[in-house]
């Protein structure tokens, strides 16, 4: 989740780029850069952390080229820092590069051994390499990077510039967007439509397994095979805010619609499905520290925390090992022991969260291993740590935490599996279905948001309602807990999550004809007792909501409302029937009216106590 943006024209191109970037800020902000073609070679200016930063360092300086790419980045590879920033180059070539190289360690290598000097720790800068020496081989640009593209596996949206064709632009896409925009004899490329409004509204996307050349008479399309490619351009008439959000009315809608893509990317590169392994070196985790683990302590706030009960009921199950789970804020109050066998998973989306990092000192004061699973490359509480999981969800811009909790749930089922099969508890067959279960994933979320009207249903029936309650056993529990925070973060509503057993030890008292009780409950080892719930709710004149299987015959018919959800190992199920919950959430704010995206008293990053 970067942005790019290139501009090839009669104008200068500096300007054009920066104001691109800005409006591709949302989609990361760690660092920037520009590159633009100049008469004696390529400029190349960057600069860590917002583009003020980028604005700043270019101020003073003449650059008046007409050709460059700009890139406004959000780490994945690399902490952010100034050699990290793209553009990255070699020689006279300059790359900016949106997705995830997984193979670049090996080409990495291999490239090292034959003498090349890497600056940066990105996988992204192998293809600055890998064209430069196609370049030096003789071939053109748009030769040069098919050939790169040969060697890859992964995702990339890129830009390339090269000093030797100056008047040019090649651009490529695998599954990170790439959006040319045609004007009047220039012609410009960006990662979003938002980077390109202001200039055109002419916009030819490319595809998959296509790259392009882009000068100023216009954009030659071809696939990686050679075939020429001749699609007409769209017109777009999205506003910039719109554009922003990708046509949705607000982030948290984008953002729950980005699961699967996200979920994706979390997944990229850390499995071997057929030789049912786990790329142990991805996960941040000292091999040598895991055969004398005696427990995992998770610590964690809000949805965060809500993950890590998730990560708790997995690790017992795969890995064996004892497990618990507590609230930052409660550790740092009480007198907590660990021990250096303790490994410690400190989970949180921004990397920040005040009462996690002062729960990871005293753990680490302790002597535990501490692992961070964070969204936001080298923030504090990865820094704080031994090792970092990082999640590579993009950046989540709404205050309610959607695409960052499935991505959390994926990195602990990783880590699960990952220990599991480490310590003997799972086989290479048991591990592999695991990973083939998690692998699945993706397309089963596409197939839950096609769904969405269900829950627009259930949220225009109740939108009016002051108090909702959800149930939920097993992985079904934390889900209860966060389809409740999500609800009352964003609509005000009063929820409460609750373990369904727990329900006749105090919540069975609220319940009456005026009371909405959504129950998660897909097929799994607890159905048959949570549609015992389902029918002491329904005993007392209570609205059953059920989130259920898509093959439900049952609990589907006693409920009022159902949410559903595709059938599903149980181990993924959390990773789907979120979804039904999220967009519950979000219809029912919507309808109310109240700021979906920046909710009342609420702030992104908790940093006081
Ligand atoms: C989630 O919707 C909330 N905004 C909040 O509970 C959040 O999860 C919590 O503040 C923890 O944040 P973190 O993951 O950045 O540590």
């Amino acid at each position: 989740m970067c942005g790019i943006v290139g501009y090839v024209g009669p104008r200068v191109a500096a300007p054009i780029l920066l104001e691109g970037l800005r409006r591709l800020e949302y989609r990361g902000y760690d660092s920037a850069g520009l590159a633009i073609q100049a008469t004696n070679g390529l400029e190349v200016v960057r600069s860590v952390g917002k583009l003020d930063n980028l604005s700043r360092a270019l101020e003073g300086r003449s650059l008046l080229g007409t050709v460059g790419i700009g890139h406004t980045r959000w780490a994945t590879h690399g902490r952010p820092s100034e050699p990290n920033a793209h553009p990255l180059v070699s020689g006279d070539v300059a790359v900016v590069h949106n997705g995830i190289i997984e193979n670049h360690v090996a080409l990495r290598r291999r490239l090292e051994a034959e003498g090349v000097v890497f600056k940066s720790d990105t996988d992204s800068e192998i293809l600055a390499h890998l064209v430069h020496r196609a370049l030096e081989r003789g071939a053109s640009l748009f030769e040069a990077v098919k050939a790169t593209l040969g060697f890859l596996q992964g995702t990339y949206g890129i830009a390339v510039l090269a000093g030797r064709q100056p008047d040019r632009i090649v651009v490529a896409k695998n599954a990170s967007p790439l959006v040319i925009g045609l004007g009047e004899g220039e012609t410009l490329c960006g990662s979003d439509i938002p980077a390109l409004l202001g200039h055109t509204r002419q916009m030819l996307f490319l595809e998959d397994g296509e790259l392009a050349e882009l000068t100023t008479g216009g954009a030659r399309v071809e696939t990686l095979e050679g075939q020429l490619v001749s699609r007409a351009p769209r017109r777009i008439d999205w506003s910039p805010t719109q554009a922003e959000k990708s046509g949705f009315k607000h982030f948290m809608l984008k953002e729950i619609f980005e699961q699967p893509r996200a979920v994706e990317d979390t997944l990229r590169g850390r499995i071997r499905v057929a030789a049912g392994e786990i790329e142990g070196a991805e996960l941040g985790l000292d091999p040598a520290f895991i055969d004398n683990i005696d427990r995992v302590y998770f610590l964690a706030c809000g949805t965060s925390y809500h993950a890590t009960i998730a990560g708790r009921y997995w690790i017992e199950q795969l890995a064996r090992l004892p497990a618990q789970t507590e609230i930052a804020s409660e550790v740092r109050l009480r007198s907590p022991v660990f021990t250096p066998r303790d490994l410690v998973v400190a989970v949180s989306q921004s990397g920040e969260t005040v009462d996690t990092l002062a729960a990871v000192r005293t753990a680490r004061e302790a002597g535990a291993y501490v692992l961070a699973i964070a969204n936001v490359v080298d923030s504090m509480i990865p820094r704080a740590s031994n090792g970092a999981l990082y999640t590579h969800a993009g950046p989540e811009i709404g205050v309610a935490s959607t695409k960052c909790f499935t991505t959390q749930l994926v990195a602990l089922l990783l880590l699960a599996i990952h220990l599991g099969r480490r310590r003997g508890v799972l086989d290479a067959s048991s591990t592999a279905s695991a990973l083939e279960a998690l692998m699945a994933v993706p397309s089963l979320m596409r197939r839950s948001l096609e769904r969405s009207d269900e829950a627009y249903e259930v949220a225009r029936r109740w939108h009016n309602a002051r108090h909702m309650l959800f149930l939920g056993r097993g992985l079904g529990y934390p889900i209860a807990l966060e389809g409740a925070l999500k609800l009352k973060e964003i609509s005000y509503a009063h929820a409460e999550g609750y373990a369904a057993g727990e329900m006749k030890h105090g919540p069975i008292a609220l319940i009456d004809d005026e009371m909405p009780v959504v129950v998660v409950m897909p097929h799994d080892r607890h159905y048959e007792k949570t549609l015992a719930n389902v029918q002491e709710v329904r005993a007392r004149d209570g609205r059953v909501i059920a989130v259920v299987s898509e093959s439900d015959q049952v609990a589907s018919t006693l409920a009022e409302q159902v949410l559903r959800i595709p059938d599903a190992p149980e181990l993924v199920q959390p990773l789907l029937s979120v979804i039904p919950l999220q967009l519950l959430a979000y219809y029912f704010a919507d309808l109310k009216g109240t700021d979906v995206d920046q909710p009342r008293n609420l702030a992104k990053v908790v940093t006081v106590e």
